[in-house]
């Protein structure tokens, strides 16, 4: 099979690696890729909101499938796009991408259909919203409906910054378009985890839990990124649990979608939290998650481009009894350049990744990585490598992955050292 994937990120480094794997790969391209990707792929020089010109590619190179890694094509319809050019698409449609794409959809969605999540409104005008959020109790969140890279969720101590953020995103000064219409939500209190499940619309394949580390500080504090670290599963999951998640929540989304005539395929990635043991949904993202991605891919003992196309053809069906998974826990840390999430260095010189090579079951995704003129590598994102390692037991995996960024030279980088330590402190060998 000739295979494209779209995307420039560590998640996409990682489904590169898996499908290159795949005894049915014949070539991967990626586009636009990274450095690391390159090792397993032939990079295209297109990037990912290019729609015209990735279907132009996939075209002339004959592609059999396509797998869409980020949000960004999938909102702008690029899945649609592939599909009337008679080309198989890994991701949802534009209609279906919704779920990412417009928090208000998915709200709605949710109540029309009885899965448990905040109670909500939904305002593009701020007098309204102003009336219905002095009603409300503290803290609130307030939400842009559109995509705002992780950013448009502000969590409101007292009435007035709630009202302050509303402002501002309906003016328009924080999140542009994305902002032009809020969600007013109750704060749910409680653990959060992320779960993943592939569909193709009709057939489910639960497709593992993980937890994401979404704060730049130690001990969960600071600034919100796209997140620092993850690992699979999450401390808190159980048959038990995963059994509410995909009965209550993945399980009536997905036959919710179809009665809407906007079936979703693709992975649907919930993001849940815990509200007295009970699990709701905070969000749905359209794609992987990333960096839970990475130990996913880790943990997986099948053939990921088999799955992939079978989801893409509407097959699940037929190997949803044949995915095999490690029981062995993975775990990724990112290593970011210094001032991320804000402003930062780029072309930073990092040198001592092959020291790692000894270390096994440890793979160095790359994110935001280039080589400089003279060959040398250099970070040109914020997130740059994700240094992902699967051991017999959580800690031993840990300790892999610290074991090569204490090799790894790069004095511009740094790391969250405390990725793991909800389920390390619940138990040391967890
Ligand atoms: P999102 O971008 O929707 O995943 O939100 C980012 C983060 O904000 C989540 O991971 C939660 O920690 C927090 N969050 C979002 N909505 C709520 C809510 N209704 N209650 C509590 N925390 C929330
Ligand atoms: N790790 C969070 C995300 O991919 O959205």
């Amino acid at each position: 099979m000739k295979v494209l994937l779209i995307g420039s990120g560590g998640r996409e480094h990682a489904l590169a690696l898996a499908i290159s794997e795949s005894k049915h790969c014949s070539s991967l391209y990626c586009a636009p890729g990274n450095v690391g990707i390159e090792s397993c792929s032939e990079l295209v020089d297109i990037e990912v909101e290019d729609i015209e010109n990735i279907v132009k590619f996939a075209k002339d190179k004959v592609i059999d499938l396509v797998v869409i890694g980020p949000e960004v094509p999938l909102v702008l319809g690029l899945a649609d796009k592939l599909q009337e050019a008679g080309i198989d698409v890994f991701g949802p449609s534009k209609l279906a991408a919704r779920l990412e794409g417009s928090k208000g959809f998915t709200k709605d969605l949710c109540k029309k259909y009885n899965i448990p999540t905040a109670a909500y409104g939904r305002f593009t005008d701020i007098k309204q919203a102003k009336a219905f959020i002095e009603k409300q109790n503290v803290p609130i969140v307030i939400k842009a409906d559109g995509l705002a890279a992780g950013k448009g969720v502000i969590i409101a101590e007292d009435i007035n910054s709630a009202i302050v953020a509303a402002e501002d995103m309906l003016s328009g000064n924080s999140f542009g378009k994305a902002g032009a219409e809020i969600i007013v939500e109750e704060f749910m209190e409680g653990a959060e985890l992320s779960y993943f499940a592939l569909t193709d619309g009709k057939t489910i394949l639960p497709f593992m839990s993980a937890q994401d580390h979404k704060r730049v500080g130690e001990g969960d504090t600071g600034l919100n990124t796209g997140g620092m670290g993850a690992y699979s599963p999450a401390y808190m999951m159980t048959p038990e649990l995963e059994k509410k998640i995909l009965t209550r929540i993945i399980e009536p989304t997905v036959s919710a979608m179809q009665k809407e005539g906007c079936p979703f395929t693709g992975v649907l990635y919930a993001g849940l939290i815990l509200v007295d043991g009970e699990p709701k949904l905070i969000e749905y993202n359209a794609r992987f998650g990333d960096p839970e991605c990475q130990p996913l891919m880790m943990r997986l003992q099948s053939d990921m481009l088999e799955i992939l196309y079978a989801t893409a053809q509407g097959r699940l069906d037929e190997i949803r009894d044949l995915v095999k998974w490690s029981d062995d826990p993975a775990m990724c840390v990112v290593m970011a350049a210094k001032g991320y999430p804000e402003s930062y260095k780029k072309n930073t010189l990092i040198n001592g990744l092959e020291r790692t090579a000894d270390i096994q079951d440890l793979v160095i995704f790359h994110a935001g990585t280039a080589k400089n003129e003279s060959g040398q590598l250099v970070n040109i994102g914020g997130r740059v490598l994700g240094v992902t390692a699967k051991g017999e037991n959580l800690l031993e995996a840990k300790n892999k992955v610290y074991r090569a960024i204490d090799i790894i030279d790069w004095p511009d980088g740094f790391c969250r050292r405390d990725i793991g330590w909800q389920a390390l402190t619940k138990s040391r060998t967890s």
